[in-house]
This record gives C-alpha cells, structure tokens and sequence, in this order.
C-alpha cells in the first residue's frame, strides 16, 4: 500500500477528544505506559493548557482532517541543570499505525526540540514494547540501559528501557570563556580542562 500523507501541527484544545482516544488505546495495551487511568476530553483539554512552546504537544492529520498521532516534549526533570532535556512521547491510533505517522510526528517533535534549544530528548520504553524499541532507534535514539523493576503495572514489575538522543546542533563545543581567557593569556597553548 502506498505511504499516506501526513501533517503534523501544534495541538489544538479541540484535539482532546481525540488525544485522549488515542491514549486509552496505548494505555489499554498495557505495553506503553505504567498509566491505567483512562483520559477523557476535559481531562486532556487540561493537559494541553499546560504544555506550552517549550513543551509541544502536535497531532498528526490525516488526508480527512482527523486526529491519527500525537507526540509531546515534557520537562524531564525541574532541575535547571536539566533543562535541555526533553522526554517524548508518541502515540498513533491503532489503526494507523505501520504507516509513518510516527515517523512524521517525530520529525517534527525532532525540529521542534532543536528549535526549542533542548540539546537531549529522552524516553523510557517498556522493554517489551518491541514496536516502539524499534521505533526510536530508527530515529537516532541509543538504548542506554535497562531499568529493572522500575513500576509497577497491574502488581507486575515492569523492566523500561533508557533511550536518548543528543540533538547535535544544540550542544555547543566552544570553549567556556574561562577556558578562552586562559588560552589568550597563554598564547593559545593549554593545558586539557576539567569541568
Ligand atoms: C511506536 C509507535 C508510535 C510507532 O508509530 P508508527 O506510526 O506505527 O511508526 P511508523 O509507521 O512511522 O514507523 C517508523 C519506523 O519505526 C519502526 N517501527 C514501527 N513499528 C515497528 C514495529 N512494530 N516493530 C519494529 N519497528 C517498528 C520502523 O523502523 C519504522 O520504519 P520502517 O517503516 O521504515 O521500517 C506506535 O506503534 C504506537 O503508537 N505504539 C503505541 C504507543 C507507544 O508504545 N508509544 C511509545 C511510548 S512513548
């Protein structure tokens, strides 16, 4: 079958319904979140008021104008030193899913996280969810480990596989102006730094 198109664009409050669709059926699966309660509208359209520029949420259109995907950016940690790193999620309606809808959401939560300065995205996969492990390495992302026992669902430990990937324009080599005072004041040669 050909490759349908697909538009992503920023979310809308009037996705929520769809959003929270989408959800239940990923949390349904019970393969890709810890999460069991099911969402509705409201509750979504809450949601997406929280988010903001810096944490996106977009949807992908299909050729009918409906929602099919959605993807986020969330804040993985509070800690300023953390601040460019960026958790993602992506969701696609079951029946649409093998169709690159993923893939465009993640194209463009990639674009948006290099616009927004993150220099990392994250995401924590259930080792078991064989479709997204597959998933986000095909976009870049290096397993980094497993995290054994790290939830609980339905009174099962659940093993979640650490992903990443470093957004390489966003993480700047040059030098600290520590390092450019130093090496002025020594011609140029230095010594290796040590942050
Ligand atoms: C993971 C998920 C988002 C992928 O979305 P999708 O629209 O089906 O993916 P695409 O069709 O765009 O596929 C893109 C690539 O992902 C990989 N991929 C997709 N489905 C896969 C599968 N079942 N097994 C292995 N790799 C897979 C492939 O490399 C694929 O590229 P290819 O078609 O050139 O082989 C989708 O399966 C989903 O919504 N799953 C439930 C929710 C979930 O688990 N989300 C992840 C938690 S954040």
């Amino acid at each position: 079958m050909a490759p349908r198109t697909v538009a992503t664009r920023a979310a809308r409050l009037t996705d929520a319904g769809a959003i929270a669709t989408i959800y239940n059926q990923g949390i349904g699966e019970r393969v890709a979140t810890f999460e069991t309660r099911e969402r509705d509208a409201e509750e979504r359209r809450a949601w997406l008021r929280e988010h903001d520029e810096r944490h996106p949420v977009i949807v992908a259109e299909a050729e009918d104008g409906e929602v099919v995907g959605w993807a986020s950016i969330s804040a993985y940690s509070q800690r300023e030193c953390y601040s460019g790193v960026g958790e993602a999620t992506v969701y696609v309606r079951r029946d649409r899913r093998g169709e690159g809808v993923g893939r465009a959401l993640m194209a463009s939560l990639v674009q948006r996280a290099r616009s927004a300065m993150y220099w990392k995205l994250i995401a924590r996969i259930f080792v078991a969810n064989v479709a997204s492990r597959g998933f986000f390495e095909q976009f870049g992302f290096r397993e980094v480990g497993v995290l054994e026992k790290h939830g609980k669902l339905d009174g099962r430990w659940i093993d979640v596989v650490e992903v990443e990937r470093l957004i390489s324009e966003n993480i700047c080599d040059r030098p600290s102006k520590r390092v450019r005072r130093q090496r002025q004041s020594s011609g140029g040669r230095t010594r290796g730094y040590r942050s």
